[in-house]
């Protein structure tokens, strides 16, 4: 795999959180907190990309990311460009790194990259100029460092250290992204004990998630946690016949509030998005009290903000992302 770090051991791609360490996690997550406003105020604001060209290349569907990634780079003074892949020279037959060539020559030199596939990222990483960045923006089961990053941002908030927190991830564990890294991010920051929690069929490879338990008891694995993350059924990402049937799943891994009830009074209720409620989520429970759902959405813009200015900044702007 690529190197993600410069020769000063400085942040130049995310690609994974693997490889991060504690304090360079915390001074991204820090920044970060930096860049959030109160209700009502305007969105922060800075120069810290002005000149650069950021170009977001998303060959999977998203709202989060792809917006925020975009409102998080205009909000740092950068020109965006959003790539309609469908109707991009890609439908002609263009290769993926022609059309990276192709933005380059046009001075892009931060690519913001979803795939269906594994390895693209890096792929792309291995290829462009040494001044480019590239950010993983999700990369099929394996990686979707961003949303890590603003999950355990959103942990943080409510919680404050997570070493000492029981962190349920209940749902279709096999094939997420965003459950691998938040385990990557809580491995790094530590954890109390990370569960996750499946029917057999959606439960991870063994050895996958070091150090987690595994358990397929919705109920047991709700009980007394101080955070619960649901996840939807990743359908594009299996076999039709092999999609559980809805009523089934919910009635014995969803969300709804008999089974909240189980975790700790002050348990917060996480989704990383799009929610197919009924399915993994009672709409109750999404729209609740407990619910930190849509500040974990406002809570992306500022991590996007804080790596996005990190990967640009140079070492003498920006000592703290030296390695330790
Ligand atoms: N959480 C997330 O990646 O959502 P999108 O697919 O809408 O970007």
């Amino acid at each position: 795999m690529m190197d993600q770090f410069d020769a000063q051991g400085r942040l130049r791609h995310l690609i994974t959180l693997e490889g991060l360490t504690r304090n360079q996690m915390l001074s991204l997550l820090d920044r970060a907190e930096t860049f959030l406003r109160g209700p009502g105020e305007l969105p922060a604001a800075s120069l810290a990309l002005q000149g650069r060209s950021v170009a977001n290349l998303f060959f999977e569907p998203s709202t989060r990311t792809r917006a925020s990634f975009e409102l998080a780079a205009k909000r740092l003074g950068a020109h965006v460009l959003s790539l309609d892949i469908s109707t991009s020279s890609r439908a002609k037959g263009e290769s993926l790194l022609d059309t990276i060539y192709t933005l380059e020559a046009m001075q892009c030199d931060i690519f913001v990259v979803r795939d269906a596939q594994s390895g693209v990222p890096d792929y792309i990483a291995e290829h462009v100029e040494d001044h480019v960045h590239v950010l993983n923006a999700g990369e099929s089961h394996v990686s979707h460092p961003t949303q890590g990053l603003l999950d355990v941002m959103t942990m943080r908030r409510h919680k404050g250290d997570t070493a000492g927190l029981v962190v349920t991830i209940v749902g279709d564990i096999r094939h997420s992204r965003v459950a691998r890294s938040a385990a990557q991010a809580l491995g790094t920051l530590g954890v109390g004990e990370l569960r996750l929690v499946a029917p057999a069929s959606l439960l991870p490879m063994p050895d996958e998630f070091p150090g987690a338990t595994i358990m397929s008891d919705a109920d047991e694995g709700v009980a007394d946690a101080d955070v619960i993350m649901a996840l939807r059924i990743q359908k594009e990402r299996m076999a039709e016949t092999d999609v559980p049937n809805r009523e089934e799943y919910f009635h014995r891994f969803g969300l709804d509030a008999r089974r909240l009830a189980r975790a700790r009074a002050d348990a917060i209720v996480m989704h990383p998005g799009p929610m197919n409620r009924s399915v993994e989520i009672a709409p109750d429970v999404a729209d609740g009290q407990q619910s930190v759902i849509r500040e974990q959405v406002t809570n992306g813009v500022a991590v996007r903000m804080a790596v996005m200015e990190a990967v640009s900044a140079s070492p003498a702007e920006d000592p703290r992302l030296l390695t330790e």
